[in-house]
């Protein structure tokens, strides 16, 4: 029997790491590094800071893969001269830690905040619908900034130094105690993430995913449900929030599915081989009255 793939989980103990250790749990040894204890299935638990180079980069050696996940995940419940070292710095190290310790791929945690479409602080119209990978970035918060300087970290270490990197960027995760906010946000005239959301589930179907591609340099890819979490058709949203419709790219998209999301999730499914199940309306059921 051929030993299992080590794959060391930083951030393994919060909110997505949870459901990303129940993902990989048949299949790799999980080793998580976080400052607080998993309550997730993990192989091994390893106390560390990722501000703390030498003990990240011990941690590193032996492993075959890096998930990292460890992270202040909002602008809200954080000053961001926390956010900004914890989510940058920690990025920083992620990747470096690996090329010292030997790991040949990581897969960094972006965000939809990155294109500045999210927790926005100025209301955006997208470029042009449904938002891509490759859809201008420009954000407006510190969070946001945050997301899309992991990206070019990303990239510069992919570019020069060789490591095979995978940025997942989720949209809105409903963790558990979030159900409540799908009502809230589907009743949002101008939402404040394009009503995206995504379980769970799928984004550490993603995770996993992630770890199986084929040999890859850099490569990102959004990640969430097929459709918005309002049952009002995706393009009026936009038209009755902006006044006007942006340039469609794909009509396909939108005539195949008139809830598709706005944000389009098909890189993921062509390339990692990704398939959502999200669906709101479970929760709908639940929590509206
Ligand atoms: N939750 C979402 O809706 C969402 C959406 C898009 C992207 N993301 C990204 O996904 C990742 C995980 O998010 P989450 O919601 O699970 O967050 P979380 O806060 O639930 O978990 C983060 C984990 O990181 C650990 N951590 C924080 N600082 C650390 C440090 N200095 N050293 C070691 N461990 C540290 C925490 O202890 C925690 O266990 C983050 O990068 C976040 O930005 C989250």
């Amino acid at each position: 029997m051929t030993a299992r793939r080590r794959i060391l989980v930083t951030g393994g103990s919060g909110g997505i790491g949870h459901f990303v250790l129940q993902e990989l749990r048949d299949r790799y040894e999980a080793i998580v590094f976080d400052q607080r204890e998993p309550a997730g299935p993990a192989s091994r638990f390893i106390a560390g800071d990722i501000l703390n180079l030498p003990a990240f980069t011990d941690a590193c050696r032996g492993m075959d893969a890096l998930i990292h996940l460890a992270a202040i995940p909002n602008p809200f419940s954080d000053p961001p001269e926390r956010i900004f070292p914890v989510n940058v710095t920690g990025t920083f190290h992620a990747l470096e830690a690996a090329l010292r310790g030997g790991i040949p791929r990581v897969i960094l945690a972006g965000s939809d905040s990155a294109t500045g479409l999210a927790i926005k602080k100025v209301p955006l119209v997208p470029a042009y619908l449904p938002v891509d990978e490759e859809h201008p970035k420009t954000p407006s918060e510190v969070y946001g900034l945050t997301k899309l300087l992991v990206e070019q970290i990303g990239k510069t270490y992919a570019r020069g130094y060789g490591l095979e990197v995978v940025i997942l960027c989720p949209v809105f995760v409903v963790l558990p105690g979030k159900e409540g906010q799908i009502a809230e946000r589907a009743a949002e005239r101008i939402s404040r993430n394009l009503w995206a959301y995504v379980e769970p589930p799928d984004v550490a179907q993603a995770f996993r995913l992630a770890l199986e591609l084929p040999a890859v340099s850099y490569e990102a890819f959004l990640i969430g449900a097929s459709d918005t979490l309002s049952p009002v058709p995706s393009l009026k949203l936009i038209e009755e929030a902006f006044g006007r419709l942006p340039p469609i790219r794909r009509p396909e998209w939108f005539e195949h599915n008139p809830n598709a999301s706005l944000y389009d999730i098909s890189k993921a499914m062509r390339v990692l081989g990704y398939r959502p199940t999200s669906s709101w309306r479970k929760f709908s059921r639940r929590e509206i009255p």
